[in-house]
């Protein structure tokens, strides 16, 4: 067992400098929340990122008002200058082992916007994986290389062992969560919830806001994040559409429980789409395990049609992490209130605020006073 110092408290833990590093099955056992305290800086901003559980409202508004400060000045020389310089020292591993285009590119230029170098892998037959090397001793040879490493990959445990090696090890490595498994997707949740936050006023009102997540929610690492993420806005209703054999885990519904937060479980879309004031929509997740015809025949019945959009509230809004299927046709796109296409957009800033602030280098007054 290796001894190292903690990192300092966050809310509802404490514990001491001297404190030794839990043993793996200790650590693994512990709750993303109360795992959270080990993933701070001694400054108390987050080093690793794996479970949406691990931000509170607090950090999440100060995301969302970096976020906003830097995608609204974007064009401003002068700050885009200052923004390239902060991280400048900074490198980076982007190590995606599953497809991704969207979150791959947005991290990718996020990193570069900060002035980070980048490094990528996304083929194993092209990385050492190829001659027998464990996944786990690929990541801890990034670790050794660069500031940061950042992650999409199908087994969720992996990430969790990496961390855990890295707090063991004593090193700094920052640790990004790109995608793990049908577990987590964190920052999909952030830039779902930024574009949320920039249509509808859900930080001054008390007043229940009906978010409606349709799909495979059984296996969507993003549906999962998503509702986390949400949970800490108390007025907020989580309404689950989906066939009996895709619904929501009841491991998510229990922790909705435990913090208070309404929710409902239906397979009646029809009856919920006029009370929802954001519809998520999912594509079915046939890469995690078999999926029957009969489950992909029902699964088809919650696609969002064109007619079924004229039964959504006219200030609704439709969003969907993306890639779609049939769940969502192209016709829909050119509906005011699909905000999708904006959503990745806005994902790409929220994830520079996230490395900004993975850095200590997130403080809004002294960017902003390089904004003019
Ligand atoms: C999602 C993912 O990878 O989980 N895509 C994304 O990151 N935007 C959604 C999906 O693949 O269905």
């Amino acid at each position: 067992m290796t001894t190292m110092t903690k990192p300092s408290t966050v809310e509802g833990f404490s514990h001491t400098e001297n404190d030794t590093m839990l043993s793996w099955p200790d650590f693994e056992a512990l709750s993303p929340k109360e795992k959270g305290q080990y993933y701070l800086t001694p400054e108390g901003n987050m080093r690793i990122l794996i479970h949406s559980q691990q931000l509170n409202r607090e950090l999440l508004d100060h995301l969302l008002e970096l976020a906003e400060l830097i995608r609204s000045s974007h064009y401003n020389d002068q700050l885009r200058r200052y923004v390239r310089s902060l991280l400048k020292e900074k490198s980076c591993a982007l190590y995606f082992t599953q497809p991704s285009t969207r979150t791959f590119t947005s991290f990718s230029l996020a990193a570069q916007t900060v002035g980070m170098i980048n490094e990528e892998i996304r083929d194993a037959e092209m990385s050492s994986l190829y001659k027998g090397e464990s996944e786990l001793d690929t990541l801890l040879t990034l670790a050794e290389l660069v500031d940061m490493v950042i992650m999409r990959q199908g087994d969720h445990s992996l990430i969790e062992r990496f961390a855990h090696e890295i707090i063991s090890r004593g090193l700094s490595t920052r640790i990004v969560n790109g995608g793990s498994g049908s577990e987590q997707h964190p920052t999909q949740a952030l830039l779902e919830l930024y574009t949320l936050v920039a249509h509808f006023d859900l930080n001054n009102t008390d007043e229940t806001f009906n978010v409606g997540i349709v799909g495979d929610l059984k296996r969507s690492r993003t549906a999962r994040s998503l509702s986390y993420l949400l949970a800490l806005y108390p007025q907020i209703k989580h309404t689950f559409i989906a066939p009996e054999e895709l619904q929501m885990g009841d491991d998510l519904t229990e922790y909705l429980d435990e913090n208070n937060i309404a929710w409902e479980k239906t397979e009646d879309m029809d009856a919920v789409l006029p009370k929802v004031d954001a519809i998520y929509m999912m594509r079915i997740q046939d890469e995690y395990g078999d999926t029957s015809e009969e489950t992909r025949k029902r699964y088809g019945e919650y696609n969002l049609t064109t007619e079924r959009t004229q039964n959504l509230k006219p200030s609704a809004c439709i969003l969907h992490p993306l890639p779609r299927r049939t769940e969502l046709p192209i016709e829909i796109d050119a509906d005011p209130r699909a905000m999708y296409w904006e959503a990745v957009n806005r994902g790409k800033f929220i994830r520079i605020a996230l490395l900004l602030h993975m850095f200590g280098k997130d403080d809004i007054e002294k960017i902003q006073a390089r904004a003019y």
